[in-house]
């Protein structure tokens, strides 16, 4: 089976040793959990190793040989993510240890900031029934502790956002909104224009939690004019340990830090202390060195392939899984039946069969899901189910695994019959 837009899978399949691996005595691995984690590439692991066996040092720190080369590989990296987003500016990349840090991060920012960016009693906080756990608790703490109000966008019966009342939903009140750009469980990919264009109009920051999208497709930060944007390494073919928030630099500039300690500063005396610029000034302590070396790697490997091409293969092989998987009897899509504006991600249920005897039972046929509520688990509540089994696709994924997969359901249907 070939679909047209695929990339040359075979060739790409041979840079991920993990994806020879065989499971449950004989059966060929067939991982469809890509938007949990990726898998890494040789020429990443390479990197890594190669810096921790020949360049390992602290950064910014030392005058000597490996010293220098650590930071030079480390700073090398911010260049190579900064690139691959289009920032206008190195300096305006961060880096932290996860998505899940970015978003607390700037959720931290706000809330000890001054006028005009403070988050205080009498003003809004606006996410989407859609987000992953890591951006809704962190607005949760903000609210709780501003006396801020926090509202949402909630969703559509098709998995979308409803944004019928935009215009009440996010008002004059409102200092932030937050929003995936892709959704986690469902695939869902957001009109980011019809939000961004609002809260522009009432003067509020918008935060775009990028995890899902940064590993799929081209990410331009000043395309989609967020202020901050947040995403993972490890679901791009990086390591784990390793996310990054890019943010206007006159933001960065302007907000407080919130982690203090080792490299964040300029000076200290025992009274007070004064900050270094950014993006340091929000990277205290010893950074995850070998993480960004991996994570530059990875912006290699991926930009080598090109993210449009990475996009148009997900697409093919999305659609191909939405069409096999709606011929399935019991099949219930959670999220969009079509694979219009979707990113590889497909999230469903299946009759009444638990998704973790779903997940159990593909599992012992070597077919890697995931099973739950996916750290979204609002949207598990708004349609009235537990869990989901999701599968998701990334670059190295073929029509023969989708293949797989559908027989593997079909299997599960037939077990629990
Ligand atoms: N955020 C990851 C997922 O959706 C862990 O699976």
């Amino acid at each position: 089976m070939t679909l047209p837009g695929l990339l040359d899978t075979e060739a790409i399949r041979k840079d991920f040793p993990i994806l020879d691996r065989t499971v449950h005595d004989g059966h060929k691995l067939v991982y469809l959990d890509n938007a949990a984690t990726s898998q890494k590439p040789r020429q990443v692991l390479d990197a890594m190793s190669d810096y921790n066996e020949r360049h390992n040092a602290n950064v910014h720190r030392g005058v000597h040989v490996l010293a220098e080369e650590a930071t030079a590989l480390y700073e090398g990296a911010r260049d190579k993510v900064a690139g691959f987003i289009n920032a206008p500016s190195r300096d305006e990349v961060v880096f932290t240890k996860n998505a899940s840090e970015s978003l607390n991060l700037v959720a931290n920012m706000l809330g000890w900031a001054d006028e005009p960016y403070k988050v205080e009693h009498d003003t809004e906080i606006v996410i989407t029934e859609m987000e992953h756990h890591s951006n809704i608790v962190p607005w949760q703490l903000l609210s709780q502790r501003t006396g801020a109000k926090l509202k949402w966008f909630g969703l559509t019966d098709d998995g979308r956002l409803d944004l019928s009342a935009v215009d009440e939903v996010i008002t004059e009140k409102t200092k932030v909104v937050s929003f995936t750009l892709v959704s986690n469980i469902m695939g869902t990919i957001n009109p980011v224009d019809a939000i961004v264009r609002r809260a522009q109009e009432v003067g509020a920051l918008v935060v775009v939690d990028a995890s899902q999208a940064a590993p799929h497709m081209v990410l331009d930060v000043q395309a989609i004019q967020a202020d901050f944007v947040a995403f993972t390494g490890h679901k791009m073919c990086g390591p784990t340990g390793i996310g990054v928030l890019w943010g206007r630099q006159e933001l960065l500039d302007d907000l407080p830090p919130f982690l203090g300690g080792g490299e964040m500063i300029e000076t200290v005396t025992m009274h007070a202390s004064t900050y270094a610029p950014a993006p340091h000034k929000f990277e205290a302590g010893t950074p995850p060195i070998a993480q960004a070396v991996g994570l530059g790697a990875a912006v290699d490997y991926l930009s080598a392939i090109g993210m449009d091409r990475i996009q148009e293969h997900e697409h093919a092989l999305t659609a191909y899984a939405v069409s096999k998987l709606s011929q399935i009897p019991d099949l219930r899509f959670i999220g969009p039946t079509t694979a219009e504006d979707r990113g590889a991600a497909i999230s469903f249920t299946l009759g009444d069969i638990h998704p973790h005897d779903v997940g159990q039972v593909l599992d012992e046929q070597g077919i890697a899901v995931r099973v739950g509520h996916h750290c979204a688990r609002p949207v598990c509540l708004r349609y009235g189910i537990p869990a989901t089994t999701r599968a998701s696709f990334y670059l190295y994924s073929t029509p023969a695994e989708v293949d797989a997969l559908a027989e593997g359901v079909e299997h599960v249907r037939n077990f629990f019959a």
